[in-house]
């Protein structure tokens, strides 16, 4: 049976995306059918794939409801095929919550659906000050500062650890 792979993304900056276009690498390069959307395109039968991988990234404490809602709108097909979701954020930065089972919120994630995915990931996200408008920048400023991160408004920091991803990556071809 042609094994399909849907990679579903929900990014505000362009992180959780950049994240899936690594992952679609990964794909190609182990020459799988792969195909890439965002969440708000995605309007496909999923049983045409027979693997749905989705990343989300976290404002404010939360993934986008949209992710959430195709999850639990979605729970039986979802559990008749292999599925994997990553969570993107910047509390994953630090070495003790950027597990599973060690940030808050891929544990908080669990709680708002319905089965669960065959594979489950975190990946440390990006800071850009220059990017933000004037309150969101203040705000990761004070969370930076809570959390003894940078706070100076010109810091541009990629957390994310690459060779994780295409381990991920590398696991998920052969689901
Ligand atoms: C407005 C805003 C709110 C955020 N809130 C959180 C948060 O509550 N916790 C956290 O760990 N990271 C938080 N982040 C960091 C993002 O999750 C991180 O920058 C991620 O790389 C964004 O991914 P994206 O570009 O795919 O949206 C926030 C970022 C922004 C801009």
């Amino acid at each position: 049976m042609k094994v399909n792979t849907a990679i579903i993304y929900a990014s505000v900056d362009g992180q959780t995306l950049k994240i899936c276009n690594k992952l679609m690498e990964v794909f190609e390069q182990n020459e799988q059918e792969v195909e890439l959307f965002s969440i708000e395109d995605f309007n496909e039968d999923i049983v045409n794939y027979n693997r749905l991988i989705l990343g989300a990234s976290i404002r404010y404490g939360v993934h986008d409801k949209k992710v959430i809602d195709f999850i639990n709108t979605n729970k039986e097909q979802l559990d008749a095929i292999k599925t994997a979701f990553f969570s993107v954020n910047l509390v994953a930065r630090k070495s003790e919550k950027n597990k599973p089972d060690t940030n808050p919120y891929v544990i908080k994630f669990f709680k708002s659906i319905e089965g669960t995915p065959t594979r489950v990931e975190v990946f440390a996200g990006k800071l850009d000050y220059k990017k933000y408008p004037f309150f969101d920048r203040i705000m990761i400023q004070f969370i930076m500062w809570m959390t003894k991160g940078p706070t100076n408004s010109d810091a541009e920091i990629e957390y994310t650890n690459w060779d994780r991803v295409t381990e991920f990556g590398n696991r998920l071809t052969a689901l």
